[in-house]
């Protein structure tokens, strides 16, 4: 499959299809990340949270050693994780990610989400990368609370602008992930640099048409996460995701991939993404299902036909698998 581009709003461009990072698997991390650059993938979407940075470094330097690609083919992404917001957190918890991924720039790093946690030193090296606690809360077992720190999403996002060039920055590209509208525009109204990509939560049952119709509208790129639905989350033994049906194997999805020759489920459901200009990074710790979820345009020649979306619709519930107003039940207000 070619590799199809989405433009961003500083010039720059990223492919439309990549590789999830989240929960693969840590034995054959640095494979999957050099099989999925075998068959094509260039979008390798990270996290400081994933907790495998120097790994898809390691993979990336063997695939550019092998001569599979090059640098400047791959689109690198990172986010900032939570402990990380404060404006002096910021730089050495970018450059902590480049020395992890033994680059000296990356393509593209998010603000994972909007909410600033008590911060956690970058070269503590007992507990980076960090999850929800600090480690003085770890040594005294006090981890009911997920405590914040102050901290404005626009001076987290200003230390970011700091770094950040579209062709020379030691950050390429900049985002945000997991931001609703209003919050978003409230950034706009005070930024120099314009975010170039908004990643969130779509699947059919919360297909986000106003915050995606409204980034468009602004020239703010969209990436999809959790295109499966609840598949990633049974994982996590979430009881939300177990008790709903799995997109991966809904019957209207099935009777609509039925029409298409050679199409499954997973192909539908990244291809009404990829329909509405969004891009997808679905993950798989699998070789045959990460050909799959590369080649499933080829499918739709024609795309997914007017009936079929309207059908896909029909699914909308508002179910929403990752929510931090559900972490240790703190009622963080992310996306009321
Ligand atoms: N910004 C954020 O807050 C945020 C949150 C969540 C995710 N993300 C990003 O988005 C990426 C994708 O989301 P995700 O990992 O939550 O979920 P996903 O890609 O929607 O689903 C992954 C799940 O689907 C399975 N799977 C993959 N391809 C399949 C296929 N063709 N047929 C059947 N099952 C298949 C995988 O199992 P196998 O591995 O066994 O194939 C895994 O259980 C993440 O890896 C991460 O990079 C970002």
């Amino acid at each position: 499959m070619p590799v199809e581009y989405i433009s961003l709003n500083n010039n720059n461009k990223i492919p439309n299809v990549g590789l999830g990072l989240w929960k693969l698997n840590p034995e054959s991390n640095v494979d999957t990340i050099y099989n999925a650059i075998k068959i094509g993938y260039r979008v390798l979407d990270g996290a400081v949270d994933y907790g495998n940075t120097k790994e898809l470094g390691i993979a990336v330097k063997k695939a550019i050693k092998d001569k599979l690609v090059t640098r400047e083919e791959l689109f690198i992404v990172s986010k900032l994780w939570n402990n990380h917001h404060a404006p002096k957190n910021v730089k050495p918890a970018i450059e902590k990610i480049l020395k992890d991924l033994d680059l000296d720039y990356i393509d593209l790093i998010y603000i994972h989400f909007p909410l600033p946690f008590k911060a956690v030193d970058v070269n503590d090296k007992d507990h980076y990368p960090p999850g929800f606690f600090t480690p003085n809360q770890l040594q005294k077992g006090q981890e009911n609370v997920i405590e914040l720190e102050n901290v404005p999403l626009h001076k987290t996002w200003e230390s970011l602008e700091e770094l950040y060039d579209p062709k020379n920055g030691i950050i390429r590209n900049l985002g945000l992930s997991n931001c609703q509208g209003v919050l978003i525009q409230d950034l706009l109204f005070g930024c120099k640099i314009k975010p170039q990509i908004l990643q969130i939560e779509i699947h059919p049952y919360l297909p986000q048409w106003r915050l995606v119709e409204w980034c468009h509208l602004h020239d703010i790129a969209v990436t999809a996460y959790s295109s499966f639905g609840s598949q990633s989350f049974i994982e996590l033994e979430s009881a939300k995701a177990k008790s709903c049906v799995n997109l991966l194997e809904h019957q209207l999805i099935k009777e609509i991939a039925s029409k298409y020759e050679g199409a499954g489920n997973s192909d539908v459901l990244l291809q009404w993404a990829v329909q509405r200009k969004i891009c997808v990074i679905p993950k798989s710790n699998n070789v045959k299902r990460l050909e799959t979820n590369f080649h499933f345009t080829n499918k739709f020649p024609n795309g997914l036909s007017k009936e079929d979306v309207d059908k896909i619709a029909t699914l909308e519930n508002g179910t929403r698998f990752n929510d931090p107003w559900d972490w240790n039940d703190m009622k963080f207000p992310t996306f009321i």
